[in-house]
């Protein structure tokens, strides 16, 4: 169960419900945010500032204990310097109100007058709700039920509605996101490719008048000749699936008024996602240390799946097909061996050098799969290489593309939703490191610009269309000590598909 987000105009004249706590935001100045909603109450924080020595720099907290049901809380939370606010800092934020409130308080109510635009506002109801994440499926003893039910943000500006639109979107996106977080967080003895499968089905039953699901198992993909796929599919004895979720977001409308069938009218917007449900390297083997973590390679596919939810969940007037590459790469005697070569659905020939790259086997096929669907653009989501993540760590995913409108469509959602992305270069020069002497090119590049190289190989399978892709090997997961998916990056895709609304209409 998560907390509900409200928004109200004013402080005064109503029922606070029980445990009420007040969040109340101070600069390093002290200065009180939005005190004119505040004034019955600022002698309280005065005193309560002063009392704890509370000095109002960034993430600092103090907070005042009602002494009984029906008194209010005070939790003061200081911003640092207000002209200095970032993204950042608004998700730190979050997370720590969201901490200071879970156990001991109901109803919050978080004052922000008009100290925030809708682009902040946005980004700390997303981060607050995704504070709320806990993943205990596997836990036999539960943890506690966090106390808190509902949090009401105070705002007093004009356009309130846009500020419900934020909302909406933003509880969609949850949705959506704790969905792929569920998902990726499945050990991999419970989510291999069948169940994937299954979990498609389960969502497209969700969502009968959005949604329709296809599943091509090894059968078909081997009729289809999508032998690049098959080789990494074949050494696991959990069959390979191609899982695809059709998202009818304008056809429905139109359905609706005109009573019609339904089907893909428009165009659609192609999402396709890595899934290995394990990766093991293959013969190819990876080292033990850190190989439990491999149980994330499926997040691109679990992002894809994500996305497709939150889309029913915001009702985006969009046509959207979701592609989930779903794969488990393991050594056995039916497993591709280094030197291997295989003709790809688009007949192109591929050297199988490394059996451990075999992201890129998946995606090529999958790739040449979904051009059926003519698709206004492509955007693959993978965790594809290691070598992203030397690049550019936990924070940002690697972007490439072939298209420059894509490329600044994907550029500007990402700022807005906080989820970032950096462009890397796909120079023709890198092509050949790909080069071949026994097929038209190998599945590896050898050491220099590894995530470049990976990135080079799936554009020789998307043709002319406009497509992005986004490795996400640093960013789907956080690693080390307590790893568990982030969910990312379905809050860029959802800013992104959103977009495609926007000036969808405005054609
Ligand atoms: N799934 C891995 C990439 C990966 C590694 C993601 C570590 C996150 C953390 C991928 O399938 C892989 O093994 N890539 C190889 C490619 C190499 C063999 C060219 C890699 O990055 O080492
Ligand atoms: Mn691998
Ligand atoms: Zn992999």
């Amino acid at each position: 169960m998560s907390i509900k987000l409200k928004l109200t105009h004013s402080l005064s004249n109503k029922k606070l419900g029980k445990h009420p706590c007040y969040v109340i935001f101070i600069d390093e100045d002290k200065q009180i945010i939005a005190s004119d909603l505040l004034a019955e109450f600022q002698d309280n924080i005065n005193k309560l500032i002063s009392r704890s020595n509370f000095s109002g720099k960034a993430n600092e907290v103090v907070i005042h204990h009602a002494l009984n049901d029906n008194e209010v809380s005070l939790l003061l939370v200081g911003i640092g310097n207000k002209n200095k606010l970032n993204a950042t800092l608004l998700q730190k934020l979050a997370k720590t109100v969201y901490s200071n409130l879970s156990s001991h308080s109901k109803n919050a109510y978080v004052v922000l007058g008009d100290s925030i635009d809708e682009v902040q506002f946005g980004q700390f109801c997303l981060a607050l709700l995704n504070s709320s994440y806990s993943f205990q499926n596997y836990k036999s003893q539960k943890a506690d039920n966090p106390h808190l039910t509902t949090v009401n943000f105070i705002i007093n500006l004009d356009n309130q509605s846009a500020f419900e639109t934020v909302l909406a979107l933003q509880v969609a996106i949850f949705q959506g996101q704790s969905a792929t977080r569920d998902l990726a967080n499945e050990p991999p003895n419970v989510c291999n490719p069948v169940y994937f499968a299954e979990q498609a089905k389960k969502l497209a039953k969700a969502y009968p008048d959005l949604l329709t699901v296809q599943v091509l198992g090894e059968k078909e993909m081997t009729k289809l000749g999508m032998n690049c796929f098959l080789a990494v599919s074949r050494g696991s004895d959990n069959e390979g699936q191609l899982i695809i979720l059709e998202y009818h977001g304008l056809a429905s409308e139109k359905q609706a008024k005109k009573g019609k069938k339904k089907k893909l009218e428009d165009k659609p917007i192609v999402l396709v996602g890595k899934g290995v449900t394990f990766d093991t390297g293959g013969i190819s083997l990876k080292p033990a240390l850190g190989m439990g973590e491999m149980k994330f390679d499926m997040s691109g596919a679990a992002t894809v799946f994500g996305t497709m939810k939150a889309l029913c969940e915001a009702r985006l007037p969009l046509n959207v097909v979701g592609a989930m590459a779903c794969a488990e790469n393991m050594p056995s005697g039916k497993a591709s061996r280094p030197g291997d070569i295989m003709t790809a659905m688009n007949g192109k020939t591929v050297e199988i050098l490394n059996t451990d790259a075999e992201g890129r086997l998946v995606l090529a096929d999958t790739l040449v799969y979904v051009q059926r669907y003519q698709p206004k653009a492509i955007i693959d989501m993978a965790t594809l290489t290691g070598a992203c993540v030397v690049a550019l760590g936990h924070v940002r995913s690697g972007v490439y593309s072939n298209d420059e409108d894509v490329l600044f469509e994907l550029e500007q959602a990402s700022e807005i939703a906080h989820d970032r992305i950096w462009h890397m270069p796909l120079d023709d020069d890198y092509q050949e490191q790909l080069n071949s002497n026994m097929a038209d090119m190998q599945n590896i590049g050898g050491m220099p610009a590894g995530s470049v190289t990976a990135s080079c190989f799936l554009s020789k399978f998307v043709a002319d269309y406009p497509w992005a892709h986004l490795d996400i090997a640093g960013t789907a997961w956080q690693t080390g000590k307590e790893p568990q998916a982030t969910g990312r990056p379905v809050p860029l895709l959802m800013h992104y598909l959103q977009r495609q609304v926007v000036s969808h209409s405005s054609e």
